[in-house]
């Protein structure tokens, strides 16, 4: 049957790593960013709302043992950060995991890749966006004692009619994107060293009334409220690898590319786990959940007066506002890989005067706007954990199949294959395992609807097919 044949060929068929990287060379966008700008977006695309908000709704599950929990988290990500940063500094181009699945898995699975990606940047700001508001509204009953409406300030179904703050910190990042990235990488830096020290701040304070009789029982929930708190905290580690999508603006991506992502992680990983002993040790589990801004209502218990907690929301906004500025970065760039391989229309990879993908950011930061205003916290933190697991999980199998395929390949940084990347997978399926079925059966609709739009586009438009159906065309010489 070789029509069959020719079909299945054509839906694993890869992209040349040599193409990649020629692609990369001759980008539109420009090589502007070093080694300190890379973890400044790496580190900024990570620390968020996971650790400011989302720590305060895994603490019930896990009890003091959600330090534990993040240590897990942090593992699952170890493992598929040492595999993307071997594909980083393989294949440095823009385009993140995608790119790497393209080069490796083939075509199908790179689009699954890239489709699960658009949960992992694009539904991941609209949480990020969530986290912010919350503490806007911490922020703003601190200095001037008035708080957004409920109606105002939440989904519909999470007692609201519109969540506009987040809507509109994701319009505010959409226009500082769309004014170049030289600009939005300085603006990146200072925020991610302002999150640093704003969270430095909360260790100091809390570790004042720090009291180990709050860490018993350590894990009330067993191993399964840790892990279930693990994939939920999960959510706190996606962003480290947003420097992979900043392959083509990378000064010297296969250097400093895999050295990113393994430093932003080390550096998030020490900042999760003292925060969150810090604030369980100081108030005890049930104490941290009060509220949307957990650590802010945690710094009032400790210090029994208001500045503290408004000091700390005041710094949340400002580097909370980053994570949504990186990620929204890191989407754009996904869609210009996608665009410009013809599986996504082309103009998305479009680029306007100041070399940005303009129609692109446009679109995202809008579609990003309206999930941020309508769906609540605790649904797009699922959506976006799990097709960050599985898209991690490609990766880890890619860095298997490529050193198969390509052992000779120049590679900066090798991982220990193939034990790292087979406990990578492993993590990754087991953290999916601990999430709801509602969030599966979400994804599964999200996953039909991929493969619709691939098959009803992506395939007959693929760069790949073109190159293959002109090469059949050519008369031989
Ligand atoms: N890791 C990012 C955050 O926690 C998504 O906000």
């Amino acid at each position: 049957m070789p029509g069959l044949n020719r079909f299945a060929t054509s839906l694993l068929r890869t992209k040349p790593v040599e193409q990649l990287a020629a692609d990369g060379e001759h980008s539109a966008l420009k090589r502007s960013l070093g080694l300190v700008s890379l973890i400044a977006l790496s580190v900024g695309a990570t620390l968020g709302t996971g650790i400011f908000v989302v720590l305060g709704e895994a603490s019930p599950l896990a009890g003091p043992a959600v330090v534990v929990s993040f240590a897990l988290a942090a593992l699952a990500a170890l493992f598929s950060a040492l595999s993307y940063a071997e594909l980083a500094g393989a294949v440095p181009v823009s385009g993140s995991a995608y790119s790497y699945t393209y080069a490796t898995l083939g075509e199908i699975i790179a689009w699954i890749c890239g489709w699960c990606l658009l949960l992992e940047y694009g539904v991941s700001v609209a949480a990020v966006a969530v986290g912010w508001g919350a503490y806007l509204n911490e922020f703003l009953a601190g200095t001037i004692g008035w708080r957004i409406p409920e109606a105002l300030a939440a989904a519909p179904s999470a007692g609201g009619i519109i969540n506009l703050p987040a809507a509109v910190v994701v319009l505010i990042a959409t226009a500082v994107l769309l004014d170049g990235i030289k600009e939005s990488a300085r603006v990146t830096t200072f925020t991610t060293l302002l999150k640093i020290c704003v969270l430095i701040f909360f260790v100091v304070v809390a570790v004042t009334a720090f009291n180990s009789d709050n860490l018993h029982p350590f894990a009330p929930a067993g191993i399964a409220g840790v892990t279930s708190a693990a994939s939920m905290v999960f959510f706190s580690f996606i962003g480290f690898d947003a420097a992979s999508t900043a392959g083509e603006e990378a000064k010297n991506p296969q250097r400093d590319l895999p050295r990113a992502i393994i430093i932003s992680l080390v550096i998030v990983t020490v900042a999760y786990v003292l925060v969150a002993l810090t604030a369980v040790a100081a108030v005890g589990v049930d104490n941290v959940s009060s509220s949307g801004a957990s650590l802010a209502t945690v710094l009032e218990q400790v210090t029994g007066s208001g500045w503290p907690a408004t000091v700390l929301a005041a710094g949340a906004v400002i580097a909370i506002a980053s994570v949504v500025l990186t990620v929204l970065y890191g989407q754009t760039r996904i869609l210009v890989a996608m665009s410009r391989d013809g599986l996504m229309p082309k103009m998305l990879s479009r680029v306007g005067r100041k070399r940005i993908p303009t129609a692109n950011t446009l679109i995202v930061g809008g579609v990003v706007a309206v999930l941020a205003a309508l769906i609540p916290l605790g649904e797009l933190v699922n959506a976006t954990n799990i097709g960050t697991l599985v898209s991690f999980g490609l990766v880890n199998i890619g860095v298997l199949v490529l050193r198969r395929t390509k052992p000779d390949l120049p590679r900066t940084f090798r991982t220990l294959v193939p034990l790292v990347p087979l406990l990578g997978v492993g993590m990754c399926a087991w953290l999916l395992l601990r999430l709801p079925g509602v969030t599966w059966l979400a994804f599964g609709l999200w996953s039909a609807f991929g493969l619709v739009v691939y098959f009803g586009y992506g395939r007959r438009r693929s760069a790949l097919e073109r190159a293959a159906n002109k090469a059949a065309v050519a008369p031989v010489a």
